[in-house]
């Protein structure tokens, strides 16, 4: 709930705009006040009447508005927020904050706030991968600016891929879990989840039977708690949690370029179900049968451990590592000696034998495994692991 909440709307230039409009309304049925602050270029996109009609509040265009600098100054209107809130945030609008510009209203008030900001990148896909703009992503992260999306898919100008704006709820969750005061406020948490796919061929590929589930349950536990939560996923089932942020990856590679982009965290929680081997005579185009039998021979690569090699960091490792230890047999011994072996804090162990049910279904029963001795939980919903774990990664970063 917003309740009581003032948040000011910085709707920038695109065509997501219009979705801002839903933005407001969603926000408001939660109890916020939102106090829309429109660019000029916005205004080509939705009119100051809709966005000042949807907030029943006053609507705010130009810096050099007098009345307004003699109702409100723009020092004090970037203040009186509990939360500014930039969606859709454009390329332009996300370099003039990462390079302290203020020739507008809203690049104004970003400069002028104190307050947290997050921002709902919008743009076209190639913008978005564009080096300058992912230097600004960087800068503003290191700033302590949150972000929400942007979402993969189909976009207005007809591409495909990462740079649609968050739906207007992914917004309103990222709204709550930046106004939370839990625990793991102001902590950087990365959280790996689901499987990985190492390719064959364009077609074919390895993978396992990881849904996902766990640590997706976990990332929304983290984020509950307050944490700014990085969800690097392999192709899952489940759908990734709102709020956070989320970065899709297929291999085991990719998954390691992820996390350590993502670095430096507070802490690094590792419930993928990352493939320890990749195809290295993997093919380009399509394997065909060759008509007289001949089985092809995968030859196959061992993948780098990124558990451990974050483990072993000698500079900026994360104060907590985390990883889980999916085991058949001798379930804690594995497990204790896997957490030596690696260099993690913690290992979560989990009997992933076929009869348990566990790998794809909706319950796990773990053991916890420090330096301080092994600590078997009952078994219970994946919701209620990643609540309890989530609560003793709070207790132990805090
Ligand atoms: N892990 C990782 N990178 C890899 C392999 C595993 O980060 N390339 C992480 C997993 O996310 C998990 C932990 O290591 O947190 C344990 O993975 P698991 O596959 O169970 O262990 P292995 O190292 O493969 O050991 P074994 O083959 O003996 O089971």
């Amino acid at each position: 709930m917003l309740a009581g909440k003032y948040i000011l709307l910085i709707i920038g230039g695109g065509v997501a705009a219009f979705k801002s409009l839903d933005l407001i309304r969603r926000l408001r049925e939660r109890g916020a006040t939102v106090t829309p602050v429109l660019t000029g270029a916005a205004q080509q996109f939705v009119t100051p009447l809709s966005a000042s009609a949807l907030a029943a509040q006053k609507v705010y265009l130009d810096l050099f508005d007098l009345t307004d600098e003699a109702e409100m100054g723009h020092i004090e209107l970037s203040r009186v927020a509990d939360l500014v809130v930039v969606a859709p945030a454009t390329a332009d609008l996300m370099g003039k904050m990462a390079n302290g510009l203020a020739d507008d209203l809203a690049s104004t008030l970003l400069l002028a706030t104190d307050k947290r900001v997050l921002v709902a990148p919008a743009m076209n896909v190639r913008m978005w991968q564009h080096p300058a703009t992912q230097r600004n992503v960087a800068a503003l992260r290191g700033d302590g600016i949150l972000f929400v999306g942007p979402d993969d898919g189909h976009m207005a100008c007809g591409e495909f891929g990462p740079g649609r704006m968050a739906e207007p709820l992914a917004i309103v969750a990222a709204v709550e879990s930046a106004l939370t005061d839990g625990p793991l406020k102001g902590r950087r948490i990365i959280v790996t989840s689901g499987p990985t796919h190492e390719p064959i061929d364009p077609v074919r590929y390895i993978a396992n039977r990881s849904s996902g589930a766990q640590g997706t349950a976990l990332a929304r536990a983290l984020s509950a708690l307050g944490a700014d939560v990085v969800f690097i996923t392999g192709p899952a089932d489940v759908a990734p949690p709102e709020g956070v942020q989320v970065e899709k990856v297929q291999t085991a590679a990719q998954m390691m370029a992820a996390v350590q982009a993502a670095l430096p965290a507070d802490a690094a929680v590792f419930a993928a179900a990352v493939a320890d081997w990749h195809v290295a005579n993997g093919s380009g185009s399509k394997i065909k049968k060759d008509g007289r039998g001949a089985i092809p021979a995968l030859r196959l690569t061992e993948n780098a451990d990124i558990l451990a090699t974050v483990s072993q960091m000698t500079q900026g490792r994360p104060a907590l590592v985390v990883g889980f230890a999916a085991e058949t047999d001798d379930v804690i011994a594995h497990a204790t000696a896997k957490r030596v072996r690696k260099g993690c804090d913690w290992i979560v162990a989990n009997d992933v034998s076929p009869e348990t049910g566990i790998m794809g279904g909706t319950e796990n029963a773990v053991t916890v495994i420090s330096a301080d001795g092994a600590e078997t939980w009952p078994r219970m919903a994946k919701d209620q692991v990643a609540n309890r774990l989530a609560a003793k990664i709070a207790q132990a970063l805090t």
